[in-house]
């Protein structure tokens, strides 16, 4: 094989990577969103448009896409849905809108969610959320609206996520919530009724070594 022959070889191939990365990348994403369908209970049949034998999911209901044809939107808020998340919805990297309230959604939150490095709001309340408030939501850095109020989460509200610069309205009210509430960085600034109808023992000391009492 000449030389030329073999640089040809070479460009060709760059190209086909080229032609197809994109639809890769659409692809991993349009994976995610079926294995979530897969993960749910759909009595109003409000994903039956989430068909996986196209190629894009941005022309399925409920999903919103960017002129990049990644998904950046989700929303399937009050939409009869069970069942519960799981980490496949990491790949959603360019995910900004996660939008679940008022279904009746269960299990834990995955902490694969705090990969979502452009998520700017994160809706899951009034659902059946169980477990921790995963640590891993410090990394979302653009995230200014994160709301899981009125579930049943246990444990504290992790300390890390006062690292949240970008956040305005945190809700946590109504679920079963212990230790103290941190202050430092936005969360001196957010009201009494984000923490309501917790075990929250109030605010924690300004000073002290932060110490999770009775949690
Ligand atoms: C929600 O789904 C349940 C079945 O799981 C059904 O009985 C109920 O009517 C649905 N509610 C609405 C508002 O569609």
């Amino acid at each position: 094989m000449s030389s030329s022959t073999a640089s040809l070889i070479f460009l060709n191939i760059i190209i086909l990577f080229q032609c197809f990365l994109p639809s890769l990348s659409t692809n991993s994403e349009g994976n995610a969103l079926h294995a979530l369908r897969t993960r749910l209970s759909d009595p109003n049949n409000v994903l039956q448009s989430w068909d996986p034998t196209l190629v894009n999911s941005c022309t399925w209901f409920h999903v919103t896409c960017d002129s990049n044809n990644h998904v950046i939107r989700l929303d399937l808020g009050n939409s009869n849905i069970s069942g519960s998340l799981g980490p496949e919805l990491a790949q959603l990297t360019h995910l900004q809108y996660l939008e679940l309230y008022n279904n009746n959604i269960n299990g834990n939150i995955p902490e694969e969610l705090g990969n979502l490095k452009n998520l700017i709001s994160m809706d899951l309340y009034n659902n059946n959320f169980q477990g921790n408030i995963p640590k891993s939501f410090a990394n979302l850095k653009a995230i200014k609206f994160l709301r899981l109020n009125n579930n049943k989460l246990t444990g504290s509200i992790p300390r890390e996520l006062t690292r949240l610069q970008n956040l305005k309205i945190f809700d946590v009210s109504n679920n079963d919530l212990c230790g103290t509430i941190p202050v430092d960085g936005n969360f001196g600034s957010f009201p009494p009724q984000s923490y309501e109808n917790n075990r929250l023992n109030g605010p924690e000391l300004k000073g002290l070594v932060p110490y999770d009492f009775g949690c």
